[in-house]
C-alpha cells in the first residue's frame, strides 16, 4: 500500500497519508490468519461498516469524532481525519492531578452524551480518547459501538471504562472514575443512577460467577 504503517492497533494497521494538502489517517483491518476465511472477511467487513456509521452517528450526538472521507470495502480501509494530539492514556502520566480530574469529567460527559443518544462505544479506554492542541477532546475507535443501547449495554460500557482505568492507571483509578462519573451525571442527570448501579452489578457478577 503506502509507506510504512504509522502505528498498529490491536486489530488494525494505521497509515498516515497526505491528500489534497491534508493529513488523513487510514485504518485498515488486515486478515487474521487463524480465522476461517469467510468468517474473517465478514468480521472485517462488519467492523469497518460499523465504525464508519457509528463515527457519524456519534458526531450527530455532539461528540467530536474524526470525519470519514472514504471507505474501501475491498481492503477494509477507512480514510478519516487525522486528529493531531495526545491520547488520554499518555496524558494521565504527564498532567497534574487537577488537570487529569477535569479531563476525566469531560470524558464522562462525552460518554454520557453517547448514552443519552442510546449509543454505547464498546471500547471506552483511554487509548481511544485524543486531546488536540486546542484542548478539544475527541473519541475514536467505534468498531464495536452499538445503537439502541439498553441499560445493561450502557452499564457494560461504564464497567469497561472502569476496568480500563483499573488495569492501566491503577494508582489513580479511583480519582479518575469519580471524575468520569461526575461528568456522566452532569450529562444524564437522574438517569445516570440506574446505569451506575448496573455497572456495579456487572462487576459483582464478574467476580462471583
Ligand atoms: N483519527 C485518528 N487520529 C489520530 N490518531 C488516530 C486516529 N485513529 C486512530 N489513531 C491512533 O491509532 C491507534 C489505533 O487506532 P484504533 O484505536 O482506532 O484501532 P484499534 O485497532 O481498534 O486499536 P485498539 O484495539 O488497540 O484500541 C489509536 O490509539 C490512536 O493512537
Ligand atoms: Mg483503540
Amino acid at each position: 500500500m503506502i509507506d510504512e504503517p504509522w502505528t498498529l492497533g490491536a486489530e488494525s494497521v494505521i497509515y498516515k497519508i497526505e491528500r489534497w494538502g491534508q493529513i488523513l489517517l487510514l485504518k485498515q483491518r488486515p486478515k487474521k490468519p487463524y480465522l476461517l476465511q469467510a468468517i474473517d472477511a465478514q468480521l472485517r467487513q462488519s467492523r469497518t461498516s460499523r465504525e464508519c456509521k457509528m463515527l457519524n452517528v456519534a458526531r450527530g450526538l455532539g461528540i467530536p469524532t474524526p470525519a470519514v472521507h472514504w471507505v474501501d470495502r475491498s481492503s477494509f480501509t477507512i480514510a478519516m481525519d487525522y486528529i493531531e494530539g495526545t491520547r488520554l492514556r499518555e496524558l494521565v502520566q504527564d498532567v497534574p492531578p487537577k488537570t487529569l480530574e477535569k479531563l476525566c469529567v469531560r470524558l464522562g460527559r462525552l460518554v454520557g452524551l453517547l448514552h443519552m443518544g442510546d449509543v454505547v462505544h464498546g471500547d471506552p479506554t483511554t487509548s481511544n480518547v485524543i486531546v488536540d492542541r486546542i484542548g478539544k477532546m475527541w473519541l475514536i475507535d467505534f468498531g464495536l459501538a452499538e445503537m439502541n443501547a439498553t441499560t445493561e449495554m450502557k452499564g457494560v460500557d461504564l464497567h469497561l471504562m472502569k476496568r480500563a482505568f483499573e488495569t492501566t492507571h491503577w494508582d489513580i483509578q479511583n480519582e479518575m472514575l469519580d471524575a468520569a462519573l461526575t461528568g456522566y451525571k452532569q450529562t444524564l442527570g437522574e438517569n445516570a443512577n440506574s446505569i451506575i448501579v448496573r455497572m456495579e452489578e456487572i462487576r459483582e457478577r464478574g467476580r462471583y460467577h
